[in-house]
């Protein structure tokens, strides 16, 4: 089974941007860990990142019929796209939606999320961790799937 692991704007800076929120790991490292975590899963991954919504929408068009699952970090769109909430409602397999920090402990603009009305779980301020244990998540869901 094929995950896609989809980051919205921003995540590009990853390791320089704000390290005292997001951690010093850059999205390379992240893309590394979870290539290998996938691999110890017996899943494929396919990572990537854009800063341009519509970029975003296409892959999990994509996943319709390339991907069991998503893991995705959408970023700012987390809070503001109704597009992407309707991309991802066309999507069947399970969606995990992943933030580094902890959007709850932020800004409240940062609390309300589009997303989340579609995820199936959602992890929050547990670093870049957060990918991994996502992958870990969408492995059991899958294989409980296949029962
Ligand atoms: C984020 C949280 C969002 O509020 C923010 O806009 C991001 C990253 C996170 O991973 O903590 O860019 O999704």
């Amino acid at each position: 089974p094929c995950v896609f692991v989809l980051n919205g704007p921003n995540l590009n800076l990853l390791g320089t941007r704000q390290p005292h929120i997001y951690g010093s790991a850059t999205l390379a490292d992240v893309a590394a860990a979870c290539a290998v975590t996938a691999d110890t899963l017996g899943l494929g991954v396919r990572f990537h990142q854009s800063n341009h919504e519509a970029a975003l929408i296409d892959w999990v068009h994509e996943a319709r019929t390339a991907a069991q699952a998503i893991v995705i970090n959408p970023a700012a769109y987390t809070h503001t796209s109704v597009a992407l909430l309707d991309a991802l409602n066309a999507f069947e397999g399970p969606v995990i939606e992943v933030h580094i920090s902890n959007i709850h402990k932020r800004e409240s603009f940062r609390h309300q999320s589009y997303v989340s009305l579609r995820a199936d779980g959602i992890i929050a301020g547990l670093g870049t961790q957060g990918y991994t244990l996502a992958l870990q998540r969408v492995a059991h869901l899958l294989a409980e799937a296949a029962r």
